[in-house]
């Protein structure tokens, strides 16, 4: 038995099913099937030629649910290695970062498009997943302070960047993707006392979609400490009801630790000079005294890391390797980054060192992202069984719902 998602049914065709539906008092599915059983034995009495030409026929991944995907603002790409394993294919991707670009060119041999504000919804391909890790600078503790010190607007109030989340809504507007995967960092939830969050939650709902919200630290996948929100959305005209849908719990077992990941021989510019070991260790000692807990992180071998930032590059003091008495701990070298957030290491690293750590520190976790789209599909296909088939209503009866 095989399952079938139909996607983008014109509305004509969409009443016609629902008329011989009742007609003959069957499910959608029976009739579907029926249509297609005919179909299928008129074929072999020659009397009905189905296509014209051949048509491609675009393999999937054994045993996964095919199905397409769309990754906005994308950075190296993060989402796309996680969905990929699952069998999905990529019909597009954007992100304007020439270093993140040239990164994705070397992984997917695929150059993503540019500015998101630039690009048409019309020039995007139908998809059944889109999946955004929108920017998230306007709302991280660390984006917002960076503001606040400069005396620069922050969260939908930052023209920039904070209002790509509405270019973002624009796109789920015109495209309806069934289910969207967006990512930002935690802070999102209480940022302005929790408007903007309100906002983001009541603009996905007004569009329809059935919003879950769950933050996940990643530290079940990899041995690093990093809380992120996880905004899965479901749209309520093709799911119909509340979808059956749950975050993942991480894997069981030990958890990572940090020297897993740890590279046995890293190379000696990696290890901290004396003169910025000594200034670390000042400014923390300042810091303590003021009752100010942010300074270095020694991180034990053990254990888990602190959260890889974009600006690792910059002193790399969050995340300091002891390397034994007498001498000044190391930062992680960016092969040692890339595998805290989940690359495996076939990925290699096309950039330089300052780009590779803003990279990896900007990037989603991809077995975190396998983990949440696995649950995903597992609830598409829940709904498949149950259903037969994923009907997506035409988005001239949802405009015509809206206006009226
Ligand atoms: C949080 S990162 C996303 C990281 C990505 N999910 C990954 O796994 O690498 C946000 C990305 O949005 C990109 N970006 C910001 N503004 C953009 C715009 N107007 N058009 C396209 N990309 C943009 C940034 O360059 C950055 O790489």
């Amino acid at each position: 038995m095989g399952n079938m998602l139909i996607r983008r049914v014109p509305a004509e065709v969409d009443s016609w099913i629902e008329e011989e539906c009742s007609r003959y008092r069957v499910s959608r599915q029976e009739f579907v099937v029926s249509v297609l059983q005919t179909a299928y034995e008129r074929k072999y009495e020659g009397q009905m030629t189905l296509f014209p030409t051949p048509r491609t026929v675009e393999r999937a991944v054994p045993g996964t649910l095919p199905f397409k995907f769309i990754d906005l603002f994308s950075g190296i790409g993060g989402f796309r290695i996680a969905l990929e394993k699952l069998g999905g294919s990529c019909a597009f991707s954007c992100e304007w970062d020439r270093y993140a670009q040239k990164t994705q060119k070397a992984w997917f041999n695929e150059e993503p498009a540019g500015d998101i504000r630039k690009i048409k919804p019309a020039d995007i391909p139908d998809h059944d997943i889109l999946a955004a890790g929108f920017p998230c600078q306007p709302f991280s503790i660390a984006g917002v302070s960076k503001k606040n010190s400069l005396g620069r607007p922050h969260g939908f109030r930052c023209a920039q960047q904070g209002n790509l989340f509405f270019t973002l809504a624009t796109i789920i507007e015109a495209k309806r993707p069934p289910v969207a995967i967006l990512e930002n960092v935690k802070n999102l939830q209480s940022h302005d006392g929790g408007r903007t969050w309100q906002v983001i939650r009541e603009t996905l709902r007004d569009l329809d979609y059935v919003v879950c919200p769950a933050v996940i630290d990643a530290a079940g996948w990899v041995p690093q400490h990093r809380e992120r929100i996880f905004i899965v959305c479901f749209d309520r005209q093709v799911f119909r009801e509340e979808p059956d849908f749950t975050f993942p719990e991480p894997p069981a077992g030990p958890r990572p630790k940090l020297a897993d990941i740890l590279e046995a021989a890293p190379p000696e510019k990696y290890t901290l000079s004396p003169h910025l070991w000594n200034y670390l260790q000042e400014y923390a000692r300042r810091h303590q005294e003021k009752g100010n807990g942010f300074g270095f992180g020694l991180a034990s071998p053990d254990g888990i890391t602190r959260t890889l930032s974009a600006r690792y590059y910059k002193d790399g003091s969050e995340i300091l390797i002891p390397q034994g008495k007498g001498r000044p701990p190391r930062r992680l070298t960016p092969r040692e980054c890339a595998r805290l957030m989940g690359f495996p290491d076939e990925y290699t690293i096309v950039v330089s060192d300052t780009q590779a750590y803003r990279q990896f520190g900007n990037a989603v976790v991809p077995p975190v992202v396998e983990a949440v789209g696995r649950e995903v599909l597992r609830t598409i296909s829940g709904f498949l069984k149950q259903k037969g088939c994923l009907v997506k209503s035409p988005v001239a009866a949802y405009r015509s719902r809206k206006a009226s």
